[in-house]
């Protein structure tokens, strides 16, 4: 639908008003004349006009004064000021103030008034359809964003799921602990948090460089990597790579550079004497001294197959004993200052995720895992403790009042867009049926690194 072509008109002169007034009428524009400018300015409150053609000479107001007000009360709409050509240096102001769009003398040339309104309406649909696109524009680029944004957490969650899975195959791979990496990485960021750290990007940060601060074992050959005896010199040289080569390796992933850089010196020691640079206290970034802090306590009260894990008590006299030589005192410290219950209330979660991958078979990414923690709230019953879980009889699932396990591999499994929900094996448990046994790990003796 074509938009009508209002224009308003002022001048303090009544023929000159009602000339104008014809003119513009017999050239198709809907015309509003005024004679006084407060009036004028009252239509403008009113409704919107395209052009907008003023004397400058009119009583009670100037035309300078007139112009800026109608542009403040209207902006988009087209000025042209009528005037005198001894007013010509007097309009200089409107000009200024209230961003005329011509200027024309009096007498006019009817020709030439009318050629400035065509311009003046053109002028104004096409700002008006740039303004349109503009719009549509600043509209699309915000959808872009937010769709870009959807991408960058898909991509970032689907990575680290990605590398959960293969920190998981090389815990199991090196250490014969396969939640390793998952209890340091929480114990590390927990110590942060201890420090007063709450920055979310900071604390993810030192979350994954925990979680993946091995994930360079993936370029070390089995032959070193699972020798059962000492290693040699030049294996120990290849050994003491696996921190530059994760570094190398997280360098490909933008939202984990940051965490890199404890990957890289996740084998430093406080004193100096670590790998693979030799740095010393606050040279080293304090993710990676907290999470040496972390590995420690996790190392001492975790099985191992060729001794038992030690109880809380020992490992925190120990810790204490290489404060400020193997790890920063400052660290044990902030580990010292929250209780027992603390550290196992965090290991137990973990387990818990292993219980799920037990009944599943294959190991629920976080974001599943958080649902169904949420959801069920389920827990073992009776409950071993954490140092005998290995031995313990596969426990089972209690979940809350009214939510079966059913229900719950349900829900997880629709929570997985776009991905598989639980296997076969992971209904038949929800449906009580007997599970096959996990595989069953070798057993080593080896240095550890
Ligand atoms: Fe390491």
């Amino acid at each position: 639908m074509e938009e009508v072509e209002r224009l308003l008109v002022v001048d303090d002169e009544g023929p000159i008003l009602h000339a104008l007034q014809r003119t513009f009428e017999a050239a198709g524009y809907q015309v509003t004349a005024c004679a006084d400018p407060a009036e004028a300015l009252e239509r403008l409150r009113e409704k919107p006009f395209q052009v907008l053609s003023a004397d400058y000479m009119m009583p009670g107001m100037t035309g300078a004064e007139f112009l800026a007000q109608a542009k403040a009360l209207q902006p988009e709409t087209i000025r042209i000021l009528l005037t005198a050509a001894h007013d010509f240096s007097a309009a200089v102001d409107a000009v200024n103030n209230g961003e005329i769009f011509r200027i024309l003398a009096k007498p006019w040339n009817r020709v030439e008034l009318l050629g400035t309104v065509r311009q003046a309406f053109d002028t104004y649909a096409l700002r008006e359809r740039n303004r349109q696109l503009t719009a549509i524009v600043q509209s699309q680029n915000a959808e872009l964003a937010a769709l870009n944004k959807g991408l960058e957490a898909l991509v970032e969650e689907r990575t680290t799921n990605l590398l959960d899975g293969m920190v998981a195959v090389l815990d199991y791979r090196d250490t014969e602990t396969q939640w390793h990496s998952q209890r340091v990485s929480r114990f590390t960021k927990r110590l942060a948090q201890q420090l007063g750290i709450n920055d979310e990007h900071i604390l993810r940060t030192i979350e994954m460089g925990a979680l993946l601060h091995d994930i360079g074992k993936i370029g070390v050959r089995d032959a070193v990597l699972l020798k059962p005896g000492p290693l040699d010199t030049d294996e120990w040289v290849e050994m003491r790579e696996h921190p530059r080569l994760g570094w190398a390796l997280l360098q490909r992933i933008e939202f984990l550079r940051d965490a890199s850089v404890i990957v890289l010196q996740h084998q430093e020691r406080f004193d100096g004497k670590g790998y693979p640079a030799a740095l010393k206290g606050e040279q080293i970034v304090l993710g990676a001294r907290l999470f040496a802090v972390a590995d420690t306590y996790d190392a001492i009260t975790s099985d191992r197959p060729y001794r038992k894990a030690q109880a809380h008590d020992a490992a925190v006299t120990e810790m204490r004993r290489v404060a400020g030589t193997q790890l920063d005192p400052q660290g044990v410290a902030a580990f010292c200052a929250l209780p027992e219950s603390e550290w196992q209330a965090i290991r137990q979660d973990v387990e818990k995720i292993s219980l799920l991958e037990q009944e599943w078979g294959w190991t629920p990414p976080k974001r599943v895992f958080e649902q169904i923690h949420e959801v069920a709230g389920f827990s073992r019953s009776p409950k071993p403790a954490f140092t005998e879980r290995a031995r313990s009889p596969k426990p089972a699932f209690t979940a809350r009042a009214g939510t079966t396990l059913s229900n719950t591999l349900s829900q997880a499994r629709r929570s997985v867009k776009g991905g598989r929900g639980p296997r076969p094996v992971a209904r038949a448990a929800a449906e009580g049926a007997s599970l096959p046994a996990p595989p069953r790990r070798r057993l080593r003796r080896r240095a550890r690194v």
